[in-house]
């Protein structure tokens, strides 16, 4: 696995940047080890942890977008209650691989899953809902599909996380911003 450049994204943003398009998965997809050939198919939550990572596809429109980028945030509002689980022993991290993109909801098991290519990013979280990312600048796939994988950043540290995925502004989960 290519080394990631743990720079935080924002050093990397212009100062002028417009988000353009903003994608939500298509396809959540977990892979369990504990049913290594049963699969599962798409869901509204995400997970990761040692037994489960989770398969995520997006469906990238054409548009005028120079540089894409993965997001990863959670909305901590109160009255939206929007559901997350975090347990384990901080610091609370998962790395992201793209995908070959091959995903497929009937198919993929821990097993039988497309491989992964090189690391695009690395997510922390805490218990009150703070987010820190590094790298997750991808390319824009433009008029295709965008496929990663999230699973723990550590085999040796007791990990999991979990969050429904919802259309919330701020966004609940992960997503695919298109800049300009
Ligand atoms: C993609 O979008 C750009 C910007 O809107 C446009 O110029 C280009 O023709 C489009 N390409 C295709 C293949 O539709
Ligand atoms: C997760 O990413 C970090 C930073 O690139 C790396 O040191 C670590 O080995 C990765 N973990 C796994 C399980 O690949
Ligand atoms: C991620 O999305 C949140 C919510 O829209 C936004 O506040 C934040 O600036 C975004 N982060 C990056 C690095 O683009």
């Amino acid at each position: 696995m290519r080394a990631l450049l743990l720079v935080p994204l924002l050093l990397s943003q212009s100062a002028v940047s417009v988000l353009i398009n903003r994608q939500f998965p298509h396809l959540i997809i977990p892979l369990d080890k504990r049913t290594p050939d049963t699969p599962l198919g798409t869901k509204y939550e995400g997970r990761v942890e040692h037994s489960v990572w989770t398969e995520i596809s997006f469906d990238v429109p054409n548009n005028s977008a120079t540089y894409c980028t993965l997001n990863f945030s959670l909305n901590t509002d109160p009255v939206k209650n929007a559901p997350r689980t975090l347990w384990g022993v901080a610091p609370f991290r998962f790395n992201i691989s793209a995908l070959e993109p091959k995903m497929d909801r009937f198919k993929d098991t821990w097993n039988n899953h497309p491989a992964l290519k090189e690391q695009v990013g690395q997510v922390e979280v805490s218990h009150n809902g703070g987010i820190w990312v590094w790298g997750m600048s991808v390319p824009c796939l433009k008029d295709t599909v965008a496929q990663y994988v999230l699973y723990p950043d550590n085999p040796a540290r007791d990990f999991g996380f979990s969050w429904f995925e919802l259309d919330y502004d701020p966004p609940h989960g992960i997503t695919y911003d298109m800049h300009g």
